[in-house]
């Protein structure tokens, strides 16, 4: 199945995702539903809510209730990207100059803080305490990651087992939620909730680790995002992780020294992007994506052959490919 075929099978739940969107930001303070615009319909993925869309599908669930579920993730999601540019001085999101740097990092915090609230309200609404856990747990656990990255941030020594266990928490527990969502509405035996949930984190890690060789190779046009950010910011990727494992002394005191200036010029990303060229830091990054992409399908394997695990075969393998 090609990723045309996955969006015109599930095209139509999308628009109806959009609809639950639009109506559950509306509020009499102007200025949270001008922001939410603005973040919300500037061409995200939807990569959660279309994930939630194909385990429903998968597991035989095609009721109202996957809708507002999927608004809950991609809430979540949004009120972590408002949150994640305010920490990353993020210029760009999206394609378009970041929410922090349009408002401020003020308003960016409190319709943050906006969506996550609607994201619970919703959950509450539907009144399910199973899936109440799956998605509050996802969001406690995400801002446990984005934390514990803080504390690793311009340090060269960090390894890959911290690297992954930050990214588990930030990124692929959410992914995780969305697809084990559909499971969980769906009835299903606990036993394929716990399939698709260890499906989900395994996409979900290669997912982002896919995003971090973004940040270095791709065009800003194309990722939407500035590249050379994660460096910027400190954060040591697995990119830089393996070529600091690799690379001689003399290079690595050479980034520990650009990790700890002040100001990181674009030449000093070049110089670094360089390096993890010598060392083949991306190519060593995106065939980890590959492996943890061939770990995810094997949860599928039990499954028994149908279209949407076509779909979710063909959204693993999207996922290394991908330029946005
Ligand atoms: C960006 O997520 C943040 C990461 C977890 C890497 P997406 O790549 O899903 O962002 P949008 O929603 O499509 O903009
Ligand atoms: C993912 O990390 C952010 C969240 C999970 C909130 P990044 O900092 O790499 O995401 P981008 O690159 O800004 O989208
Ligand atoms: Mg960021
Ligand atoms: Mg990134």
């Amino acid at each position: 199945m090609q990723i045309q075929n996955i969006l015109q099978r599930y095209g139509d739940d999308l628009k109806i995702v959009e609809e639950y969107l639009e109506k559950n930001y509306s509020s009499y303070i102007q200025i949270i539903p001008e922001v939410t615009d603005y973040i919300i319909n500037s061409g995200g993925k939807r990569f959660r809510p279309l994930l939630l869309m194909i385990s429903s599908d998968l597991c035989g669930y095609a009721g109202e209730r996957r809708y507002s579920m999927a608004a809950v993730t991609e809430f979540l999601h949004t009120a972590s990207l408002l949150h994640d540019d305010i920490i990353d001085h993020a210029d760009t999101r999206r394609g378009q100059t970041a929410a922090n740097n349009v408002w401020g990092n003020s308003v960016s915090v409190l319709v943050g803080d906006f969506l996550y609230s609607q994201a619970f309200k919703l959950m509450i609404e539907d009144g399910d305490p199973s899936l109440q856990k799956v998605l509050t747990s996802a969001a406690i656990t995400m801002v446990e990651g984005e934390t514990a990255q803080l504390t690793k941030c311009n340090d060269i020594n960090i390894t890959e087992e911290e690297y992954n266990s930050f990214i588990e928490r930030k990124t692929a527990v959410l992914v995780s939620a969305a697809c084990a969502t559909g499971a969980v509405l769906a009835k299903a035996p606990q036993t394929t909730v716990d399939l698709l949930t260890n499906f989900g984190i395994k996409l979900g890690i290669a997912f982002q680790v896919t995003d971090d060789t973004l940040d270095y190779v791709a065009t800003k046009e194309e990722f939407g995002k500035a590249i050379g950010m994660d460096f910027k910011e400190g954060k040591v990727t697995l990119p830089l992780i393996w070529t600091l494992k690799k690379c001689s002394p003399d290079e690595k005191g050479i980034v520990e020294k650009t990790l700890e200036s002040k100001n990181i010029s674009n030449n000093n990303i070049k110089e670094i992007t360089s390096l993890i060229n010598k060392y083949e830091g991306v190519d060593y990054a995106l065939n980890k994506a590959g492996e943890y992409i061939k770990e995810a399908k094997l949860f599928l394997e039990s499954f028994e052959d149908s279209a949407p695990k076509d779909a979710l075969l063909a959204i693993s393998d999207y996922i290394v490919e991908r330029k946005l």
